[in-house]
């Protein structure tokens, strides 16, 4: 047969690419038996497996090739007796005949059936992860993965972007997660830090004048695993000088629209924008899921003057759930039970019914306030109208909840909604100390209309942050940085941090600025969410090769581990003893 750049020395192509066109020829492929069935005595047929698919072989009977055998098949490629076709499969007209069978590796019987439709308990699958990589879902998921970061380098070198490495062994970066640090054997009592990010050194390079520079940058944080949360991450990080931060926007949008078309063969439509807090008032959250509706609408001016005890706060936000009506009372008791869990006193609901409106709370309404709920959203008979009272950003955040619990619909659904969320608070809640906390990191760039308020009211000025979200998932973040020390020194005071621990933290930073820094802003986003959402996954770790569990252990390496009392002694470390 033709050569194809499949063919190495052992095979001439691979098991999927075999198909009726090949008919007559006489063919080498090479793979896992993925499936043996017996035919009578003297024949069986194999499901030989590689990358590629599936490809059936007709072998003796007396061929010792079982589950997950590595075989080298030669046979000629043979339409399949009538009556026999299998449609499911790519390679389902045709077989392998008169076979010649090399056994290039036994197999001990797989601890799981290697099949994508049998759900395998995930601790099994992660403990031999290198059997679960063979399965076609995550064959998939990796390559789509390679997919997406291959068409993400090539819109950021298409844009002029430079990719720069930076180190992983790393002094602290100010994103403020826990870092995870690693003892120094040359300087005992010394620590180098794994990089949160390549936040510091992104920035040094914008001082060393690589004015566009994009890295698909391995991360650390030590922090709590979740769906959309490992230890170590992948981001695409991206900085550039003389830009503002609708040129970043532009730059990162262009690599997302590429990556989402590379990954689901649709070009989404550009990207739309809004507020941080437009974002928080429709949608209750900065990381809004355009999905589905479910608006969140306010009755505070309603409600000003209630006698309704319940509603007696600064902002009353409503909800109107399609359908929500039949929902049972232990159901709202769950809802009622999340919303106090979040820190809300409570939570109102009212069934909209052909009578009026049916709730514990009904009698107590005026009839203006009945007729404001039973207005929200035009709800219909059938609906359910959800109510909270609270200060207003917890009144948004309580019922923003709910609606991701109510509406969300499954990652696999659904259309993918990007938006862009800008203009978010520079500084976020008072710390122990009375000192506003920095919402993104210290060194980004409040608004320019709100300069003035650093000093006098901090919790109101805007930045020029902004997220990109998709689906109500975090995707990036990024921000316009302050690159004029007399800014940052006034937002490292409302911070409560001094000169001098400044200098103890950034002081390299700081130094370099004062070298001529340029104006420049930058963003980074998680690809291992990006590709979980193109895959449909829910949890990150189906888009990593080898991920962690919950718990932050390695199943198949065991890692954590203990090291040797040599490693301990060489890296000068003393230890309590475990447990104590
Ligand atoms: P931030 O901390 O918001 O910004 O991180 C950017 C994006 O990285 C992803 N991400 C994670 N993904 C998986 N597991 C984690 N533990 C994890 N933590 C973060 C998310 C998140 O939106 N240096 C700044 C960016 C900048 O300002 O340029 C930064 O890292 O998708």
């Amino acid at each position: 047969m033709s050569k194809n750049h499949e063919a190495t020395s052992l095979r001439d192509c691979l098991c999927g690419s075999v198909g009726p066109t090949l008919v007559g020829q006489r063919v080498t492929v090479c793979g896992w038996v993925a499936k043996r069935r017996e035919h009578g005595e003297h024949l069986a047929f194999l499901d030989v497996r590689d990358r590629s698919g599936i490809l059936q072989v007709v072998v003796d009977g007396s061929v010792d090739a079982r589950s997950e055998y590595v075989v080298r098949v030669t046979g000629v490629v043979s339409h399949r007796p009538e009556g026999t076709v299998n449609e499911r499969l790519a390679t389902g007209e045709v077989e392998l005949t008169e076979c010649d069978v090399e056994i290039l590796s036994a197999a001990e019987a797989p601890p799981f059936q290697l099949d994508d439709r049998v759900e395998i308990d995930e601790q099994v699958r992660l403990r031999h992860r290198f059997l679960d990589l063979r399965r076609e879902k995550m064959q998939y998921n990796l390559r789509l993965r390679a997919a997406v970061n291959r068409s993400l380098r090539a819109a950021m070198d298409a844009q002029g972007f430079c990719e720069v490495e930076t180190p992983l062994l790393w002094a602290p970066t100010p994103e403020g997660a826990r870092e995870f640090v690693v003892p120094s054997r040359l300087h005992p009592g010394e620590f180098y830090v794994l990089p949160q990010s390549p936040q510091i050194a992104k920035q040094l390079l914008m001082v060393g004048g690589f004015d566009r520079y994009y890295q698909i940058a391995r991360c650390m944080r030590d922090e709590d695993l979740r769906a959309d949360r490992q230890f170590e991450f992948t981001q695409l990080d991206v900085e550039a000088s003389f830009v503002t931060q609708d040129d970043v926007m532009g730059f990162v949008s262009r690599a997302v629209l590429d990556a989402a078309e590379e990954a689901t063969g649709v070009r989404p439509g550009t990207i739309e924008s809004m507020t941080w807090a437009q974002a928080l008032d429709l949608y209750g959250t900065d990381k809004p899921d355009l999905r589905f509706a479910m608006l969140l609408h306010d009755l505070s001016n309603v409600f000003a003057s209630t006698e309704v005890k319940a509603f007696a706060a600064a902002t009353v936000k409503a909800m109107r759930v399609p359908g929500g009506a039949a929902m049972t009372r232990s159901r709202l008791d769950q809802l009622t039970d999340q919303a106090k869990e979040l820190g809300a006193k409570g939570l109102a609901w009212f069934r909209v019914t052909a009578e009026g409106l049916d709730s514990p709370l009904a009698r107590f309404l005026s009839e203006t306030e009945a007729a404001a709920i039973a207005g929200v959203d035009d709800a219909q008979v059938g609906d359910i109208v959800l109510c909270v009272a609270d200060e207003y950003a917890n009144a948004c955040k309580f019922l923003g909840a709910l609606r991701v619990t109510l509406g969300s619909p499954p990652v696999s659904e659904g259309p993918h909604r990007y938006v862009w969320v800008t203009e978010f608070p520079l500084f976020e809640g008072i710390d122990e100390d009375g000192n506003p906390q920095a919402a993104h990191h210290p060194f980004t760039m409040p608004h320019p209309d709100d300069l003035d308020l650093i000093e006098t009211d901090p919790v109101k000025v805007r930045s020029q942050a902004y997220d990109l979200v998709l689906n109500g998932w975090e995707l990036g973040s990024g921000s316009v940085r302050i690159h004029r020390a007399d800014i940052q020194s006034r937002v490292f005071k409302a911070l409560g941090i001094t000169d001098e621990e400044a200098q103890g933290r950034f002081g390299f930073l700081l130094g370099a600025f004062r070298f001529g820094a340029p104006p420049h802003a930058g963003f980074a986003f998680g690809i291992d969410r990006l590709v979980a959402i193109f895959a449909g996954e829910e949890n990150i770790r189906e888009v990593i090769a080898f991920p962690k569990t919950q718990s932050g252990t390695d199943l198949m390496t065991g890692a954590p581990k203990d090291i040797t009392a040599r490693q301990i002694r060489e890296l000068h470390l003393k230890f309590a003893p475990k447990g104590s």
